[in-house]
Order: structure tokens, then C-alpha cells, then sequence
């Protein structure tokens, strides 16, 4: 029942996202006739989509015609401020990696998906999707980082779209940010930063965070969602040269999933995700212990670990002494 229910619900979500099938209901429900028409889709074939997506409780079917469910307005609308269909168009790519999975577990040999090269479309979807939750979870993270003093420059690593230095900078009047990405990222981070209206002070440099130079001088260096994609040297990596960017003085915020303990229940969530970003990247979350295991080797002192309401992460800080 899972392999035939659990790979139709994500294919069904995906086409009714690609085909624009909400979008239709957008202003009004339907018949299988008049979405047909709307969607520019054959008949039949939008009749059983939309059953499926009906069975799904995803959108509602009633006296044969199709509406919106208030979860589908919320996520599923393109231009809805919690919309997830940049994510449900990154996570539809994603699947092309994953075709593979049995030769990728067998030989431990997988593609890496920051190594690749994707079209600014890919880049956009993946920075809309994650922007999503840096919206959502934005003003929690910045009340959970307590810098030493008021900070006048902050290095976001890895902080593509740009979105938590946005808000990072309506809490410090002083504080300019800079993002060091990949070019793509880059591309994509730019665009949303200056929707905002915070492009003088919130500016993106290219760059491979691993090879090259991050700069000096910050008094913040933040790694939000960055570990669970590196491997074991490129996060001690990161964790070292946090510390040659700061101040003495400055705080490294790392924010990212925690690998559950070994002996603890797992959940599907979990299991899953440490699966998916093996395979997308051949990396996992690590323990929380691990990570501040690393900033200790670093040089980092008062270690502190946060938790978050409403997702399985943790927001570890520390001071770089002096
Ligand atoms: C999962 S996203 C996290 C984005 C953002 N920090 C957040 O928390 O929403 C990982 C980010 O790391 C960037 N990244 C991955 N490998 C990189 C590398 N070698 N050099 C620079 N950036 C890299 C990706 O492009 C992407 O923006």
C-alpha cells in the first residue's frame, strides 16, 4: 500500500502543481469540463488528477465540482505568502536524483547536487522554497541569537536567498550582510533580496565557501542548513574558518537539523531526510554533540543550544574568545 500510495501522492501533488491545477481554482470552482478548459488539459485526464487530488483531501469535490481547500490556498498558490510551490517544483527535480538509489547505496557513490550544474530556474525554486521557511522561522532564529554587542557586519555562508540577513538587518539599523554562495544561488538571492527593498545592504559575493576566501572582520557568521550537506572535513572546514572570519568577540550561529541519537526511536521524517540528502549530496545531519564537539576544536567558547517550535532543528552559538 505505501509503494503504490506513498510515490502516487507526491507524483499526483507534482503534476497538479505543474499543470497549474490550483492556479485554476484559484478564483472559483469547477466541473471536470470547465478545469479542463482552464488548465488547457484533456478532459479525462484532469477528471482523474483532480479525483486523485480530491481523495487526497487536497482539493474538495462536491456535487461534481472542484474548490480549493483552504491548505491548498495557503501552500499551493503560487503567489500565497507561505506558498510551497517553489518547493514542490525543487522537490520534483530532486527526484531525478534519486532514480538510481539502489547502485548509490551499494557503492556509497553519489551525485552532489551543489556540484552540478542547474538552470537559474532550479536556482530559483530552490531559494523560493527555502525562502519560505527562513520567512516563517526568521524572526524566531534572530530573537534566539544574542551577539555580544549590536553587530555592524554579518557573513551568511551559504545563505543563498538572503532572507535571514533581511531580517537580521531590521532588528540592527548598523548592520550590512554580506552572503557568500554559489553563482546560481547568487542569481536567485539577489532578485528576492532587492524585492525586499535591501539590496545596499544586504549583497552577495560568488563564491565556493570551501576554496574561497570568506574575509575577515564580521562580528556575526552565520551556517543556517549548510552542515547537513557537507561532509565530515568540509564541517570541520566551515566550523575553523567561521572563527578566522570573526572578531574576537564575534558569534558563530550555526542553525541545521540534528542527527537523532543512534539508540533513539526514529521517525519517518528523520530516516527519510537522512536518506535524501545522502543521496543528493552524500552527506547527513549530524549530532548535535558532534557539532559542538567541532566549535569546541575550533576555539569557540559559551557554547549554548536552542531549540526551535514547530521544527526538528537546533540553533547552536558560540563566541569566539577575546
Ligand atoms: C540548504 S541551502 C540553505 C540556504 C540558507 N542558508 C537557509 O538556511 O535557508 C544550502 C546553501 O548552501 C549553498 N552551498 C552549498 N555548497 C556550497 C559551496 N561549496 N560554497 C558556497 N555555498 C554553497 C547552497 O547554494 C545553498 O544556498
Amino acid at each position: 500500500m505505501e509503494v503504490t500510495f506513498g510515490a502516487g501522492l507526491s507524483r499526483t501533488l507534482i503534476t497538479g502543481t505543474r499543470l497549474g491545477l490550483f492556479e485554476a481554482l484559484k478564483d472559483g470552482d469547477a466541473d471536470a469540463d470547465e478545469l479542463a478548459a482552464r488548465m488547457g488539459c484533456s478532459k479525462l485526464g484532469t477528471e482523474v488528477l483532480a479525483n486523485a487530488l480530491a481523495g487526497a483531501r487536497t482539493i474538495k469535490r462536491r456535487k461534481g465540482r472542484y474548490s480549493l481547500t483552504k491548505a491548498a490556498r495557503k501552500f499551493l498558490l503560487r503567489d500565497a505568502p507561505q506558498s510551497m510551490v517553489p518547493g514542490v517544483e525543487f522537490l520534483a527535480y530532486c527526484q531525478t536524483l534519486l532514480v538510481d538509489m539502489e547502485e548509490a547505496i551499494r557503492t556509497g557513490e553519489v551525485v552532489r547536487f551543489h556540484d552540478m550544474d542547474h538552470p537559474p530556474e532550479l536556482w530559483a525554486s530552490y531559494m523560493g522554497a527555502l525562502s519560505t521557511f527562513a520567512k516563517l522561522f526568521g524572526s524566531q532564529i534572530v530573537k534566539k541569537i544574542k551577539p555580544t554587542s549590536a553587530p555592524k557586519r554579518v557573513l551568511d555562508v551559504g545563505g543563498g536567498h538572503g532572507q535571514f540577513c533581511v531580517a537580521l538587518c531590521n532588528k540592527y539599523p548598523d548592520l550590512q550582510a554580506e552572503v557568500l554562495d554559489l553563482p546560481g544561488a547568487c542569481v536567485a538571492g539577489r532578485a528576492m533580496v532587492a524585492d525586499v527593498g535591501m539590496r545596499e545592504r544586504v549583497v552577495h559575493r560568488a563564491g565556493d565557501f570551501r576554496t574561497d576566501e570568506w574575509g575577515t572582520g564580521n562580528e556575526l557568521v552565520l551556517i543556517f542548513h549548510v552542515m547537513h550537506n557537507a561532509t565530515e572535513a568540509e564541517a570541520k572546514l566551515l566550523v575553523d574558518r567561521a572563527f578566522a572570519a570573526l572578531n574576537p568577540g564575534g558569534t558563530v550561529v550555526i542553525y541545521d537539523a540534528s542527527h537523532s541519537a543512534a539508540d533513539s526511536a526514529i521517525d519517518f521524517s528523520s530516516g527519510w531526510n537522512e536518506l535524501f540528502f545522502f543521496m543528493i549530496s552524500g552527506a547527513q545531519a549530524w549530532p548535535e554533540s558532534t557539532m559542538r564537539g567541532w566549535m569546541k576544536e575550533a576555539g569557540f567558547v559559551r557554547l549554548t543550544t536552542k531549540e526551535l517550535l514547530g521544527a526538528p532543528e537546533v540553533v547552536i552559538t558560540g563566541v569566539k574568545a577575546g
